[in-house]
């Protein structure tokens, strides 16, 4: 029986992927960014038995079997990586803390076009300081059930420069934004690295297992259009252009340039709730695949007004349509609301 049965699932289709690549199929898929974490109670017993966030990503086992939780609890029809957009810079030579109910801290940050040259974007140098995150997708693959997708992901250059200049999170980074503008050729030096790091680490995940590429640039919508073409889009450009597996880019904020986003070498676009499905179709096309995008905090709404409001804009795109929120999920969102969302786009039918 087995010896039929296991070609037969490797060969099952999988949903992301198929709409990825331009397919119809008979609903959406459907994930939420930051699935794997905080809302579910599986992920909270475990990390409070450990030392904190950095043991947890940094420990493939572990890491791995909380990428597969929400698979397990919720369905959704991807699982992403454990990690965080921060293991670039540290990778780099600049390493991070997760201070508890404040976030990302860099005890040294850059302050001087020095500073940059020092950090090391070498291939072997940051595949290697990588390994664990490699290690930790080949896990999922062998563990992923069958029909479901594994996305890898990193942070765009733009917001990783964001972090490594600020050293923490800000509601203005202003003082990475006067960096860009006092210090226009050591900025351009620091993306140059990190654009080459990432592109190392895409590979790495890639050949571990990761099926798409995630790239989160979380605050494009600091910048303007003029510094966003200068200081984003190209380093941006670049890293989409070489990766082999499909990519999705989430320009947060970056309403002013989905313009520019549109000609980008990626296959879909994530979308933030600010912009409505209308206008987004008006300017991508009926054709150009989406990711996105309902307010997270319509998750705290009814049950009944979460699946309306699904299905309203599972609607309102109209096909090539990857169902997720319009940014990371709260951690305090509550359980039944993340699953009726999920539960609304599998149940829908595009073809009724
Ligand atoms: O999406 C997933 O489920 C995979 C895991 C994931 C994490 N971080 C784990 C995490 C992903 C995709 C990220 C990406 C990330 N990290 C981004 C881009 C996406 C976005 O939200 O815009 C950014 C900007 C970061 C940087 C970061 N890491 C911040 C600002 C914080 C603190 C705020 C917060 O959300 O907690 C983190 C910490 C972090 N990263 C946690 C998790 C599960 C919480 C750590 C804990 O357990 O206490």
């Amino acid at each position: 029986m087995y010896i039929f049965a296991i070609p037969y699932l490797r060969n099952m289709k999988k949903i992301l992927l198929q709409t990825l690549k331009g397919e119809k199929t008979d609903r959406p898929p459907v994930w939420l960014m930051r699935q794997a974490g905080r809302i579910l109670p599986q992920y909270r017993a475990l990390r409070s038995s450990l030392s904190g966030f950095k043991e947890l990503v940094e420990t493939p086992d572990l890491a791995a079997e909380v990428t597969i939780q929400p698979v397990d609890e919720l369905g959704v029809d991807a699982a992403i990586i454990f990690s965080d957009i921060l293991v670039i810079p540290e990778a780099l030579g600049l390493p991070y803390e997760m201070i508890k109910g404040k976030g990302p801290y860099f005890p040294r940050t850059i302050t001087s076009r020095k500073d940059i040259e020092r950090l090391q974007a070498h291939p072997d140098h940051i595949s290697d300081q990588l390994r664990y995150v490699s290690d930790a997708l080949k896990l999922v693959r062998s563990r992923l059930e069958p029909g479901k997708t594994l996305i890898g992901f990193g942070g765009a250059p733009w917001t990783l420069l964001a972090y490594m200049i600020e050293g923490e999170g800000s509601k203005t980074f202003s003082k990475a934004r006067r960096f860009l503008v006092q210090e226009e050729q050591a900025a351009h030096l620091l993306l140059e690295k990190i654009t080459k790091a990432t592109i190392t680490y895409f590979q790495a995940q890639v050949s571990a297992g990761a099926e798409v590429i995630q790239l989160f640039d979380s605050w494009a919508g600091l910048l303007s259009p003029q510094l966003y073409q200068k200081f984003g889009l190209p380093y941006i450009k670049q890293i989409l252009e070489s990766v082999d597996v499909p990519t999705i880019f989430f320009g947060k904020g970056a309403f002013y340039a989905l313009e520019e986003m549109k000609n980008l070498p990626c296959d879909a676009l994530g979308i933030d709730w600010n912009m409505r499905p209308s206008v987004v179709r008006q300017t991508l096309g009926g054709e150009y695949i989406v990711q996105g995008n309902l307010d997270p905090a319509s998750l705290y709404g009814r049950i009944d007004q979460i699946e309306k409001e699904t299905r309203s804009m599972i609607e309102a795109f109209g096909g090539h349509h990857i169902v997720n929120l319009g940014h990371g999920v709260y951690p305090d969102t509550p359980l039944d609301g993340v699953k009726a969302f999920v539960r609304a786009a599998q149940s829908y039918s595009y073809n009724r």
